[in-house]
């Protein structure tokens, strides 16, 4: 959620810290602030509502702030509202700590108790100033800082990433992590922090990736981390190869419409490296022979277009393996007392690889005796660190909060797993293992003449982006699809919208069609097509207005029957829904557009949802 970023160099701090701001911005967006320190005008903290560009009219783009170490926090507001109070940095009572966090510090009254028993007055409502105020209150005590972020540390319960500032040492600043997200970052003669690699990339390409209970102390020349125990650490070094202008518009006036666009190039970089001689090939699995063969279940965790993801794959898996394969979200599945033990494998998807839940789910899952392999877009985050195994997407930096890109290529990543699991069991016949292979190798090229003709959904989007409540219907893989396109509505345009199973229309949802209601009939999965169809007729025949979705070969079909409908290329079926959900992020987008949206940035949410 929150983006956190620290710098301790030579420069100024302050511009250098929201331009990284800038980049982490879309992790949430409702306040910002930084805090700089000097030794001759002292710890200087400047803080807002509203978006990054407000704090900067309020620094002259940080010129105004003096000081060469610094820490900056975007905010999505968990304890209190957005306010410039509520904002970060928090400064403490005595003015010698200043705080950024990103997480939740469960026992944040209890502290506050406390520390209100010992003379601290509050001034906002947030968690954080509680952190700021019991390291104040400690180091006021013993004058060390390392010793009172330490022992403020240990009387934390919850997570948190922390960017900590002190009047008394203007040049470093510290940094802690449990459970949320926190790297490294080692440029020339200046060193940072930061909560998503983003925010680097313009400085630095050489990272490190913090560990539950570590302490960094941040300065211009060097960092020193620290375990726990207060042990220095070796931390190993990587380097990042995305590259600075995928994390850039590049033109487009959206980054989510610039990622729709680079779909079929991810898809392409997913795909190609891992087919060779005619096969599925991982060679960075370890997973034996023995291991996928005997197989007794399989579950998929995920949280939002991840879990939708885990939906497809829960139809396609049980259809090349024959194995049950049950998808849960991770919210739900931390606390199910779920049915895991050493047979299972737990594949947990996730683009950001923090997701909180997910990543409680995996630790669950692990400590079961499952085996976890991720599917994961972020290197070195946590989620790709604590699985037993990891496939990366190669979808590069996905900047736009509504996924696009990371969706579609765990989605092929997923159905070439279980090719490769298919091969294994010998579930698949090799004439239906290579027809696969060869059709998912031309999905990138049909995904690109998807792209090439987007003038029909613009004007679809035109002429229904006042409806206030959109039902998406879909049997099978188009329900699946539908569970996303759904989504992607929802969340940029703020139109209600419903997804469901076609079948069940008839035990409820039917009643709440009426002349104009907007259905968007999905009938890509070619098999159900003739179900998708009279399911169609019997939303019309409420008066609904029907938008579908079909392959090239039914659209003939379907054109007698409803006046718009969108086609996608034909492939084999249980590969539509890379193709379908093509037409369906473009006329999100565009409905969103219409209706004046923030579309990368919509009210509420967040990128990464970091936070329980
Ligand atoms: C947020 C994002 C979604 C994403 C979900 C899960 O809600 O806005 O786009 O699908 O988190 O995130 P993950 O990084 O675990 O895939």
């Amino acid at each position: 959620m929150c983006g956190i970023v620290g710098f301790a160099g030579s420069e100024q701090a302050a511009p250098i810290l929201l331009e990284g701001l800038e980049r982490l911005e879309y992790r949430g967006y409702d306040s910002a602030g930084v805090a700089v320190v000097s030794p001759e005008r002292g710890l200087q903290v400047r803080k807002s509502k509203g978006r990054l560009k407000v704090l900067e009219a309020l620094t002259d783009g940080g010129r105004s702030l003096d000081g060469c170490v610094g820490i900056g926090h975007t905010r999505w507001a968990t304890h209190g509202e957005p306010n410039d109070v509520n904002s970060h940095p928090h400064l403490s009572q005595s003015g010698r700590i200043a705080v950024v966090h990103n997480g939740i510090i469960e026992n944040y009254l209890e502290l506050k108790e406390f520390l209100t028993s010992q003379g601290t007055v509050f001034c906002s409502d947030t968690d954080t100033e509680v952190v700021a105020q019991l390291m104040d209150y400690y180091y006021l005590r013993s004058g060390d800082l390392m010793d009172a972020v330490y022992k403020t540390l240990h009387r934390l319960e919850g997570a948190y990433a922390l960017g900590i500032l002190c009047l008394e040492t203007p040049d470093r600043f510290i940094a802690a992590r449990k459970d949320a997200p926190l790297l490294l970052g080692y440029g020339e003669g200046c060193s940072f922090i930061a909560s998503d690699v983003t925010a680097l990339l313009r400085h630095t390409r050489e990272v490190s990736y913090m560990e539950d209970g570590e302490v960094a102390v941040v300065s211009a020349d060097e960092i020193v981390v620290y375990d726990a125990m207060g042990r220095r650490v070796e931390k190993e070094h990587r380097i990042v190869d995305w590259d600075v202008s995928a994390a850039e518009k590049g033109g487009y006036e959206h980054f989510m419409f610039k990622e729709i666009m680079e779909q079929p190039e991810a898809v392409r970089k997913t795909i190609s490296p891992r087919i060779r001689d005619g096969r599925v090939v991982f060679d960075e699995l370890k997973l034996g022979a023995d291991f996928i063969r005997s197989l007794e279940r399989i579950f998929i965790v995920a949280c939002g277009s991840s879990y939708h993801v885990g939906v497809v794959g829960k139809y396609n898996l049980e259809r090349l393996l024959r194995v049950p394969v049950e998808v849960a979200l991770a919210s739900e599945f931390r606390y199910a007392d779920p049915l895991v033990g050493p047979g299972s494998l737990v594949i947990v998807i996730s683009q950001s690889g923090e997701t909180l839940d997910s990543m409680a789910a995996l630790r669950l899952a692990k400590s079961l005796g499952a085996t976890v392999l991720s599917i994961v877009n972020v290197v070195g985050s946590s989620i790709a660190r604590e699985s037993d195994e990891v496939l990366y997407t190669w979808a590069g930096p996905e900047i736009a909060v509504a996924t696009t890109k990371a969706y579609s290529t765990q989605l092929v990543l997923l159905d070439m797993l279980g090719l490769f699991f298919a091969e294994t069991r010998g579930s698949v016949s090799s004439a239906d293992y290579a027809l696969l292979l060869s059709e998912l190798q031309a999905l990138p090229a049909r995904m690109e003449s998807v792209l090439e003709d987007t003038e029909k959904i613009k004007y679809l989007a035109s002429r229904y982006f006042n409806h206030d409540s959109v039902f998406y219907i879909g049997r099978n893989l188009d329900y699946a699809l539908g569970l996303e396109s759904s989504l992607k509505l929802k969340e940029i345009s703020y139109v209600h919208s419903e997804a469901y199973a076609s079948g069940e229309l008839k035990h409820g949802t039917i009643s709440l069609i009426e002349p104009g209601t907007l259905v968007v009939a999905l009938g890509t999965y070619t098999p159900l097509f003739d179900k998708a169809l009279s399911n169609i007729v019997e939303v019309q025949s409420r008066g609904a207005d029907v938008l579908a979705l079909t392959t090239e070969s039914r659209a003939q079909d379907l054109r007698r029957t409803v006046e718009h409908v969108l086609t996608v290329p034909d492939t084999h079926p249980i590969l539509e829904p890379s193709l379908g959900i093509i037409p369906m992020q473009l006329f999100a987008y565009y409905v969103a557009l219409q209706r004046g949206c923030d579309i990368d940035k919509p009210r509420n949410l967040a990128k990464s949802v970091t936070v329980e």
